[in-house]
């Protein structure tokens, strides 16, 4: 650098150091938490789960450009606190050091409120169950008004114009459309992940979603629709103080994209790269690499064994022990796709098409047709594919092991507790076991057996990072 630009550097940067203005560290924070007006939904959503709403309507304008407006039926504020609320690190949520490693709350910080109205023109209403009058406070251009309103328990949120004096900011944000897409995302995560819940959402005057509180199975059908709902498997396991539960999609409806993938932890949704890939990983071969599970899926984990304090936005957590988490959620998938997919129901009429043991052993390996029955495509060669499909030693070996010792024999075999008795439509194997009689698809038994196989390596760390 020479002299006369190290000069002008100084000029321009060395300056004497000043305290900023709170209206300007309060806009300089927003920065960090409102991005875009979703973030101001996820916020004000969050704050109304917070407080215990059972109903909860969101109102958009103009892609939330020109409105935001929550009304909830929670627990409301005092007029002091309601006064309080607007104000940088003010929070109901913690008080001390250990609260903090300990959060039950969707928020924490006590910032998004004074960050929202630092960039807006914000208004909110509320009454708590004890205040015999409710509060209206409104800020705009840093000048705040407060006064008695009547109206019931709860709070009503209302964020105009946002971004109306950061110009920049306003000029960077993209088309209603889009901006409402946003909030539509962010919206339906919260439904999934609190259907004890009633939501509306409006748009321009119009009801766009609106969700009776349910059970999570109905709410599931009620975002995702029927044809989703109806094929999806339920997890429900508790594994190394873990519990996870939700639905993941069976292989057939897996997507080209990640949208049906929502994950939450403690029903907080999340971004979680790594928990993400453990499930794909879990999923294995049944569905094909360029292709993503369907999941809505809850990980209940001791919350002081997460980290939710990583951003401002919270939509990243740490865990104390990673390796346990990521661990027991591949199992548990795998575990739910291990019982639930193999064994098919099949029609009463299916059995006119029954063929024995004896029959199916007669018959050459190469004459039983590769089933179509499912849609998902495994990545395997034509030529693996075939050998695997078919009844071949691969499949012999593992799941029906009595094949083989059957070659001598008419009779149905046993070995352990299972005894095989026959195929139905050439694709389904039939076999007898302690608890009952079990129908085994071929075509998902080999793929399993590929699965096992590369699950046992990866346990044992043959395939590394692949
Ligand atoms: N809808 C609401 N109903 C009742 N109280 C509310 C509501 N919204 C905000 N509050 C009160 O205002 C406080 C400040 O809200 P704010 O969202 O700024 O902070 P927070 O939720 O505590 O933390 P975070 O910044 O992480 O969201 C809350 O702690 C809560 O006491
Ligand atoms: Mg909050």
């Amino acid at each position: 650098m020479n002299k006369r630009s190290d000069k002008t550097f100084r000029t321009i940067h060395m300056n004497k150091i000043k305290l900023l203005s709170p209206d300007l560290i309060n806009q300089i924070a927003a920065g960090e938490v409102v991005e875009r007006p979703a973030s101001v939904v996820k916020e004000l959503v969050e704050n109304s789960i917070d407080a215990g709403a059972t109903n909860i309507t969101v109102e958009i304008e103009n892609g939330g450009l020109n409105l935001i407006r929550i009304v909830d039926n929670g627990c409301g504020m005092s007029r002091e606190d309601a006064g309080k609320s607007i104000l940088q690190h003010a929070t109901s949520k913690i008080s001390s050091q250990d609260d903090l490693f300990n959060i039950k709350s969707l928020g924490f910080r006590g910032e998004a409120l004074a960050s929202i109205a630092a960039v807006s023109e914000f208004s909110l209403i509320t009454k708590d169950e004890e205040s015999l009058a409710g509060t209206n406070l409104e800020f705009k251009n840093n000048e705040q008004t407060i006064n008695d309103i009547g109206c019931s328990r709860g709070t009503t949120i209302v964020v105009n114009n946002l971004f109306y004096n950061i110009p920049a900011r306003r000029k960077y944000l993209k088309t209603t459309v889009t901006e409402f897409g946003h909030i539509v995302d962010l919206f339906l995560s919260y439904c999934l992940a609190y259907p004890q819940i009633n939501w509306k959402l409006m748009h321009h005057g119009k009801p766009v979603y609106q969700f009776q509180a349910s059970i999570d199975v109905q709410r599931v059908s009620d975002v995702l629709g029927r044809e989703i709902a109806d094929n999806l498997l339920p997890i429900d396991i508790k594994l190394n103080e873990i519990h996870l539960s939700g639905f993941i999609g069976k292989p057939q409806i897996a997507r080209n994209n990640r949208k049906i993938q929502y994950l939450f932890i403690n029903n907080r949704p999340v971004n979680e790269f790594i928990v993400a890939k453990q499930i794909k990983d879990a999923f294995g071969q049944l569905i094909p690499r360029d292709l993503y599970p369907v999941y809505i899926l809850n990980l209940k984990i001791n919350n002081e064994k997460i980290d939710v304090n990583v951003h401002p936005r919270k939509l990243e957590v740490r865990f104390s022990e990673p390796q346990i988490i990521y661990r027991t959620v591949y199992q548990a998938v795998a575990m739910t796709l291990d019982e639930q997919d193999l064994v098919k129901s099949v029609k009463v009429d299916d059995f006119k098409r029954f063929v024995p043991v004896s029959e199916v052993l007669s018959t050459r390996q190469d004459s039983i047709p590769v089933s179509t029955k499912f849609n998902y495509q495994p990545r395997f060669s034509q030529s693996n594919l075939n050998s695997a499909m078919n009844f071949n030693r691969e499949v012999a070996q593992d799941i029906p092991v009595v094949i083989r010792t059957q070659e001598q024999s008419n009779e149905s075999s046993l070995v352990g507790q299972r005894k095989v008795i026959g195929q139905i439509q050439n694709s389904y194997i039939v076999v007898e076991t302690a608890e009952g009689m079990k129908i085994y698809d071929q075509h998902a038994t080999s793929e399993r057996i590929q699965y096992e196989k590369i699950k046992k390596q990866w346990e044992i760390g043959k395939l590394g990072s692949q």
